[in-house]
């Protein structure tokens, strides 16, 4: 009898189904009213006392190991038959294809690191601004060209609202919410109502800068921006400033860098000037100052701002602007440090 329970046991140990119906019949077979386990069960008044102990016990192992590999075949049964044709259930999980961050994020972070080391903070402000914190706030004559409908994309029906052209009106709203010492970037994208080419294109991504506090003078711009330029482009960057107007800097400068190109020898990129324009600085004006409530005879202030697009174009050599905007992965996918 003992035979014939280990016996069982190990037709149970090896027992497999192709379906549930082959499965029914061998637990029918085995742990149904009649099947061969019941029937042991049946015989345990008839075993001998003092072999009672080993057969119940044989018994019992005999039960569960039928039980338990019922249920591991069922369970084995449903999951294929929930799971589509043809897929190989026991491989292993094939990953998550993960993206990479934008270029244009990518050198704005390195950006906001940058001037964070030198205490700037970030402040960021509405896209779609008023006329007031885009132009008039920065001094901009009533009459100025940049407010045309040309350059400046309007809100219809509201001549007053408007698509932010640059990000000097958050500086204007951080301003107005803060006493000096100020000391801020502000990164975000800037709508401009132009033909889209390789150069240029409707939306674009600035960063600009703004350090108000007693005594601040030219000489701290120029040692910020090239501080910001070695770290950005290399401790063999150099930068040249050329005189140029703003309405809401006086003086006011463009600055050049060395080409990251050829390293300043000349080529096409530079239109062989060894020279690359990277942004539009200058002393804030006394009447951005007061028109923000900051009093101008104590506090003087620089500020900068350069469009993202085109440091990563330098960045990463790219030579038409509308790939930042075109999604394509083929062309993002290339640009992953
Ligand atoms: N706001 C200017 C632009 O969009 C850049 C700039 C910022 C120039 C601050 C001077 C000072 O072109």
């Amino acid at each position: 009898m003992i035979e014939k329970i280990e016996n069982l046991i190990s037709q149970a140990e090896s027992f497999n189904a192709q379906t549930a119906d082959e499965l029914e019949q061998f637990r029918v077979r085995m742990l149904g009213k009649k099947g061969e386990v019941t029937e042991l069960f049946n015989q345990f008044k008839n075993v001998a006392a003092e072999q009672k102990k080993e057969f119940g016990q044989k018994l019992n192992q005999l039960k569960n190991q039928v039980q338990d590999r019922v249920n591991e075949l069922k369970a084995k049964l449903e999951a294929h038959e929930s799971a589509p044709t043809g897929m190989d259930l026991s491989l292993p999980p094939g990953g998550f294809a993960l993206g990479t961050r934008h270029p244009v994020n990518k050198v704005m972070n390195e950006i906001i690191e940058i001037f964070a080391r030198l205490g700037f903070t970030v402040s960021e402000g509405p896209e779609v601004e008023d006329d007031y914190h885009n132009f008039s706030a920065l001094n901009f004559a009533p009459e100025h060209p940049a407010r045309d409908m040309q350059d400046t994309f309007f809100v219809a029906g509201r001549p007053d609202t408007l698509l932010r052209t640059h990000t000097s009106s958050v500086q204007v709203r951080t301003m107005e919410g803060q006493k000096p010492p100020i000391r801020t970037i502000s990164p975000g994208r800037v709508f401009r109502n132009e033909a889209i080419s390789a150069r240029a294109h409707c939306i674009f991504h600035q960063v600009e800068g703004l350090y108000v506090d007693k005594r601040v003078s030219f000489a701290d711009l120029k040692q910020t921006l090239l501080y910001f330029a070695k770290e950005f482009f290399g401790p063999g960057a150099a930068i040249r400033m050329r005189p140029s107007y703003f309405p809401f800097t006086e003086p006011s400068a463009e600055v050049d860098i060395t080409c990251s190109i050829c390293s300043g020898k000349g080529c096409n990129v530079c239109k062989h000037t060894g020279w690359l324009e990277i942004l539009g600085c200058g002393m804030v004006h006394p009447n951005v100052l007061e028109a923000s409530g900051i009093d101008s005879q104590t506090y003087t202030g620089f500020a900068f701002g350069m469009g993202m697009e085109r440091i990563a174009m330098l960045r990463y050599g790219i030579n038409d602007l509308r790939h930042f905007f075109e999604n394509d992965l083929r062309f993002l996918k290339q640009i992953t440090d």
